[in-house]
């Protein structure tokens, strides 16, 4: 219980618990700060906060998962260290007088850090709702979302788009969100029963702010500025064609299109029921990523090969790239057997919900 933990650390109960779980996206990488669509999923894995508010500004922070509290003061400059996301939160928490001052708060994660399953969209959100509570004020879940993705892009410097922030802020597990980034209007989508969206961890870790992940949004942001428009999903593939930029940014913009369309598909044919159409969409969204994004590794490319051959409908790489996890459509009755025979020609593979 995350209030009796809470007690043990800081010696009195918290005033506000709350929740946000990890995401994974079915489908639309890369495409949420270039005007597109895509279609995260929450996960049933999550993260819980219990927060106090003290009356200096100070900010204490432990987690399940490190040792020791971690003290800063608001105002303090960030260290680089791994509470930095929840003092971020805080931080923005207080600007936006959701929080008056400093506060104590403890973490319990069951999302993996680095595995593309938005760990710090969860724990920027969580902490924001349980402000949000503490001030009582009229704010949404998309306020939240948008809030956390400040968080990230001014106080941590990681320049993501809003997919990962409005799926935990919006969506329950079991339901996939189909959003269009530009408007933040999303319609919440039930997935098939009969079907496992599986998602296993590829064994490789990566880190989103080790500079990859901002290195693709500058060449969109080159592509953008040549086409001298920012809803870059949007372009045709003639308008493409006639760019004067690189033939790199060129595969990116083309990736940044294609993507969008399937994302579209991808959402009608699950409103047609169709699984067939929706688990090609994702093996083609995958090639993209490999051939046209270039953000999937040799080894992700068998572990998405092999699901396949193994009997997924559908496999892809998902989140940032560059390792973290890959997302794959199986048949319900037939889950259990293509996940050990998977996991038997892949020994780093580790399967997590
Ligand atoms: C990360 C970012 C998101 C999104 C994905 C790629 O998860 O936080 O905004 O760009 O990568 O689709």
């Amino acid at each position: 219980m995350i209030n009796l933990e809470f007690e043990k650390i800081f010696g009195a109960s918290p005033a506000q618990i709350s929740n946000a779980p990890g995401r994974v996206n079915l489908i639309g990488e890369h495409i949420d700060y270039n005007g597109g669509t895509v279609l995260p999923m929450a996960l049933p894995i999550g993260l819980e906060v219990a927060l106090a508010p003290r009356r200096d500004e100070l900010i204490r922070i432990a987690s399940d998962k490190f040792d020791g509290i971690e003290e800063r003061r608001l105002g303090e400059v960030k260290t680089g260290g791994w509470a930095d996301y929840a003092v971020g939160a805080i931080e923005f928490a207080v600007r936006a007088e959701y929080l008056q001052r400093g506060v104590d708060l403890y973490i319990s994660s069951m999302i993996p850090d680095g595995a593309g399953l938005s760990s710090s969209a969860a724990l920027i959100v969580a902490i924001l709702k349980a402000a949000r509570q503490q001030s009582e004020r009229d704010v949404t879940d998309a306020d939240i979302a948008v809030l956390a993705r400040q968080v990230e892009n001014e106080y941590i410097g990681m320049p993501c788009g809003i997919m990962d922030q409005m799926a935990v802020a919006v969506s329950q597990p079991g339901e996939a969100i189909a959003l269009d980034t530009t408007t933040l209007d999303y319609d919440l989508v039930s997935l098939p029963d009969r079907y496992h969206f599986v998602v296993l961890h590829s064994g490789q870790h990566r880190k989103l702010s080790d500079g990859r992940y901002r290195k693709r949004t500058l060449e969109c942001e080159e592509a953008k500025k040549a086409a001298k428009r920012d809803d870059l999903c949007l372009l045709s593939e003639c308008e493409i064609a006639k760019l004067d930029v690189a033939q790199n940014i060129r595969k990116r913009a083309f990736h940044c299109i294609t993507e969008h369309a399937r994302v579209l598909a991808a959402i009608e044919a699950l409103r047609k029921d169709d699984m067939n159409a929706f688990g090609a969409l994702m093996n083609e969204s995958h090639f993209s990523m490999r051939d046209y994004f270039e953000i999937s590794t040799p080894e992700i490319n068998v572990l998405v090969a092999d699901a396949v051959k193994y009997g997924a409908i559908g496999a892809r790489l998902t989140g940032g790239g560059f390792g973290g996890c890959v997302v794959c459509a199986v048949d319900a009755e037939l889950a259990d057997a293509w996940k050990a025979t998977l996991l038997a020609h892949h020994p780093n593979a580790k399967f997590i919900c």
